[in-house]
């Protein structure tokens, strides 16, 4: 990846699993980070996830719905990271209102401070795969229409379209990577309301069952979180990416039946057991979900550089010294 010196970075979501990953790789690269982060306590976000870096960014504890803060923060950044996002989709189930705020108008709010006070600047936004809902045709592209199945999908779908608006209407460089289980360090593991496999990870670092609801047929794309941040990187460093919209996701895919028994086998502890669905994840499930990565690699030139056991073995190395601080 091209080097980030002399780039000042912007980083909404920044004590959160991906943002803090991605944090990581621009102080490597070289970049002036700025974090941008109110510290949710319904989200995965953390303060031990900056502890080596803490020393080379500024943090501002704000929060994406308070608009003159954003635009405090907003000018001149080379380079905006939308990751702040209300990430639970059963959360978004129980509180629709605090979703539609955070992953809609909080949205709004940056992309509003970009127009306004820095619109040179790059944005690269944060979607989901599962904006499609249950899918018509596999594996599913960028063009696939979006029927999402929960109120989460629904205003990340929103907020995509939102940062393509700002795009193609006010010339705004942004664009939108659709992420699918990214796994890895500085996930919250902790808890079910949040990514699947890394609550499956959890469970077997403590050496607990981990629970598949009914067969655990359903196929999911899984994805290292080094992945997910090289295809974020690359596409804030390409021209190519504006106005686009990319599916980082791994050249595999396993059902979570699968996922479930490689995490018991590559973390060495746990066990899998099959329980009955539980009332209202079933209804928002979105079955299988084969995705394409043609697109990202095509345009930006992006690979897949680490496979499922590999994943393993390197969030396994991570947690082993720290896994207090992701129990909490
Ligand atoms: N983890 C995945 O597998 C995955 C999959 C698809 C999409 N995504 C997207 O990637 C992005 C990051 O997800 P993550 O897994 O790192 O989530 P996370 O929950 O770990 O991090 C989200 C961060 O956003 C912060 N935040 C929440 N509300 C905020 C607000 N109002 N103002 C400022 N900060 C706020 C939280 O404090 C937290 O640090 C999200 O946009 C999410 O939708 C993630």
């Amino acid at each position: 990846m091209e080097t980030m010196k002399g780039k000042n970075v912007l980083i909404t979501g920044g004590l959160g699993f991906i943002g803090s990953n991605l944090a990581h790789e621009c102080v490597k690269l070289g970049g002036k980070v700025t974090i941008f982060d109110c510290l949710d306590p319904r989200s995965g976000g953390n303060r031990y996830n900056i502890k080596d870096i803490a020393e080379s960014i500024q943090l501002s504890y704000h929060s994406i719905l308070d608009f003159d803060q954003v635009s405090q923060v907003v000018p001149e950044k080379d380079i905006i990271f939308s990751c702040a996002s209300s990430t639970s989709h059963s959360f978004s189930m129980r509180e629709p209102w605090i979703d539609s705020d955070v992953n809609s108008k909080g949205v709004i709010n940056l992309l509003e401070a970009v127009r306004r006070f820095n619109p040179k600047a790059k944005f690269v936004h944060l979607g989901t795969s599962t904006q499609l809902g249950k899918l018509s045709y596999q594996p599913a592209d960028e063009k696939h229409p979006e029927f999402p199945t929960d109120i989460y999908s629904a205003n990340k779908s929103v907020s995509e379209k939102y940062t393509l608006i700002y795009s193609k209407a006010f010339n705004i460089h942004s664009t939108a990577i659709r992420l699918s289980n990214v796994f890895g360090p500085r996930a919250s593991v902790h808890s079910p309301e949040f990514t699947f496999n890394n609550y499956f990870i959890g469970l077997a670092l403590q050496g607990k069952n981990i629970t598949v609801y009914g067969e655990g047929k359903q196929i999911r794309n899984v994805l290292y979180v080094d992945d997910a941040v090289s295809a974020i990187v690359m596409a804030a460093q390409s021209e190519k990416s504006i106005g686009e919209v990319f599916f980082a996701v791994g050249d595999e895919h396993f059902s979570v039946a699968e996922i479930a028994e490689a995490t018991a086998k590559h973390i060495g502890k746990g066990k899998v057991v099959y329980v009955n669905w539980p009332t209202g994840k079933k209804a928002i499930d979105i079955g299988d979900a084969i995705l394409s990565n043609k697109k990202i690699k095509k345009l930006l030139g992006w690979t897949q550089g680490v496979k499922l056991k590999s994943g393993f073995a390197k969030t396994k190395t991570y947690y082993e010294n720290c896994l207090e601080e992701y129990l909490r």
